[in-house]
């Protein structure tokens, strides 16, 4: 397959995603960093990671972190993310994102409300106030809105799949598919970036699937999209049914692949290089933002509690220290310190809003 034979359809896709040339998957990556740096320009953006809690209530049959899994939990106190968000106000990476299992309970709610206050009053000198995402699962929508109220501008909420019969059969009873579109829309109601994304290369899910899977960030219009590739965790049912699945080599090509796609069928947009990735290779992010994406999420959770926000086998990265970010500034790849980086797309898509508003 050649560059010039990819069409953005579900069947030019699907195509592009089952071929395993690659001389055919070096060009893609290349053009899709061409576009991006002609489109969203050549810096990557920070997003201080804050892993405030692996306690959840959900049981994905996927994640190393379910409710059934016999694990440490831990929860961070509020101190402690304020001292990490001050870290990433000192390292001025711009934005933090708050990401935990899904928690429902009234003091869970109201202590991410409180940290959200005092997120945004750290003092970030001449840069602005820290950008804040979230990515604490389903909330009702008043949650949303109370969280909203309190700073949080950005929301990541992955789909895991498109497929409503692939989300079935990697998640138990009682975890609806609808549900999960509904707080997807909630989110965007409300204001927030709502971004998106799913699992690459999981058992049951074809090339189709996966082309769907980037109609499916089209059609939500999502400004941001995170998704990366699936990575087996030795405790869960979805590894213990012995479901086949794509080699470790193989998802970590159709995970960059995957980001090529998306920058060339949604230009603008913020993408971001999983973690996922850098599991799969040790330079593995950097090699998503060669291959078109823009965010990376330096993890800033505290060592002792990182090493047990165990998602999936070998999530045992080191804690992000600059010299990682100076390894990255001596390639290609500008850092955009002290900036939200907001998507390109979310401020188009507003202004134009705001215009339709203003003539009718
Ligand atoms: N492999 C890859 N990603 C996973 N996640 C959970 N379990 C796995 C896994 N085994 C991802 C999900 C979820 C995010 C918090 O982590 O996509 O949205
Ligand atoms: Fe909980 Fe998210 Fe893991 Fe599902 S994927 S069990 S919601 S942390």
């Amino acid at each position: 397959m050649n560059l010039s034979d990819i069409t953005l359809d579900r069947e030019g896709l699907a195509a592009a995603i089952a071929c395993e040339d690659a001389a055919f998957e070096a060009a893609l990556r290349e053009e899709a960093y061409r576009v991006k740096v002609a489109t969203v320009g050549p810096e990557v953006y920070l997003r201080g990671l804050i892993e405030i809690s692996n306690i959840c209530a959900k049981n994905c049959l996927y994640c190393g972190i379910r409710r059934d899994i016999r694990c440490q939990r831990y929860e961070l106190s509020e101190d402690e993310v304020l001292a990490a968000a001050r870290v990433a106000a000192e390292r001025r990476f711009g934005s933090v994102v708050i990401q935990g299992g899904e928690r429902t309970d009234a003091a869970f709610i109201r202590k991410i409300t409180r940290l959200l206050k005092a997120i945004k009053s750290i003092d970030t000198r001449d840069d602005p106030p820290l950008g804040i995402t979230l990515s604490l699962g389903e909330q009702s929508r008043e949650v949303y809105e109370e969280w909203f109220d309190a700073g949080a501008h950005r929301y990541l909420l992955r789909i895991e799949s498109s497929n409503p019969d692939l989300y079935r059969k990697i998640h138990p009873a009682g975890h609806s598919y609808d549900r999960r579109l509904q707080a997807l829309h909630d989110l965007k109601e409300i204001g927030y970036q709502a971004g998106t994304g799913a699992m690459i290369g999981m058992p049951f899910q074809t090339a189709e699937d996966m082309a769907d899977d980037l109609l499916f960030y089209k059609k939500f219009d999502a400004p941001m999209v995170g998704m990366g590739p699936y990575n087996p965790h030795p405790e869960t049912p979805l590894t213990l049914s012995g479901a086949s699945f794509p080699s470790a080599e193989r998802r970590f090509a159709l995970g960059l692949k995957m980001i090529a796609l998306l920058r060339l069928l949604m230009p603008d947009i913020n993408i971001a290089a999983a973690t996922a990735l850098e599991v799969l290779d040790p330079r593995g992010r950097e090699k998503g933002l060669l291959s078109g994406a823009n965010v990376i999420m330096p993890n800033i959770t505290p060592e002792e509690q990182m090493v047990k926000y165990n998602l999936y086998d070998r999530k045992t990265q080191l804690r992000d220290c600059p010299s990682s970010l100076d390894i990255l500034s001596s390639q290609k790849i500008v850092i955009g310190y002290g900036r939200w980086g907001d998507s390109k797309h979310f401020h188009r898509r507003l202004s134009w809003i705001k215009s339709l508003s203003l003539t009718s």
